[in-house]
């Protein structure tokens, strides 16, 4: 048996990825109670766990969180924290209360994603250089596992308003365990076409021409960037 892998994916293929990638959401508002069947979940953290990792660590864990008691905990915490993390003046400070940032409740699971910072594997190549990396990698990971996810008609949210420090005490996590991503994961009524925090006005997406830079930081060039898009057909 061979193990190449083909180069070139057909067409349908490309766009399908690039569909994905355009229709995934950050979700909180729109999720249902249904249970995901542990096929789906499996393939949804086998792409997570695919991810690229530094010096091939991979550093994460999938803390799996079911019980509706633990999420209630958490629950309440994050509503604490919400409410602390409110320093916007008036108009946004309206605008921040009305906005539905979490999903812990709604979905059926939750997933806290973890970066192992001891973890020996990999042997440390590229670390010394950047001990950043391994949380790079699970982050790579999370995307992996939304992407994934996505394309299995299923919603992610990412939670950070917590304090990870209560919830590695919450749910048992070892000191030099880092919490990355806190997640809620179910099936959606519906996937949205633009964020969530653009249609409630918060904030927009900025035109990608203005954040591209050449040879140098000092060097934007706006209109040879804008070319790059004028005949880029990407699937919506
Ligand atoms: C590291 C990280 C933390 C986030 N934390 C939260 C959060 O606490 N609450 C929330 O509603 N969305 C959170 N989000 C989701 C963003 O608000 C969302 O990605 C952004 O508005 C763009 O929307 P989209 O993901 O639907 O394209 C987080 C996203 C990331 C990458």
């Amino acid at each position: 048996m061979s193990d190449q892998i083909p180069v070139t994916f057909s067409e349908q293929d490309c766009r399908a990825i690039y569909s994905v990638i355009r229709s995934r959401r950050d979700v909180r508002s729109e999720f249902t109670s249904d249970a995901i069947p542990d096929d789906v979940l499996g393939r949804i953290l086998d792409a997570a766990h695919h991810a690229p990792s530094v010096g091939f660590m991979q550093p994460w864990d999938f803390l799996l969180i079911e019980s509706v008691s633990v999420r209630r905990r958490i629950y309440a915490h994050f509503q604490e924290m919400k409410q602390r993390a409110d320093m916007y003046e008036a108009g946004r400070a309206n605008l921040y209360k009305a906005l539905k940032l979490e999903g812990i409740l709604d979905a059926p699971l939750n997933v806290c994603v973890t970066c192992d910072r001891e973890r020996t594997k990999g042997h440390g190549l590229g670390r010394q250089s950047d001990p950043m990396t391994d949380l790079y990698s699970t982050v790579c990971a999370v995307q992996n596992l939304w992407l994934a996810a996505r394309a299995e008609s299923v919603g992610v949210g990412w939670v950070s308003i917590i304090d990870l420090d209560t919830v590695k005490q919450m749910l048992g996590i070892p000191d030099h365990v880092h919490v990355v991503a806190y997640l809620c994961v179910g099936y959606v009524s519906r996937f949205r076409n633009r964020p969530e925090l653009e249609d409630a006005g918060w904030e927009h997406r900025t035109p990608l021409q203005k954040l591209i830079r050449f040879d140098h930081w000092d060097n934007r060039d706006e209109d040879r960037a804008a070319r790059f898009f004028v005949d880029a057909d990407v699937p919506r």
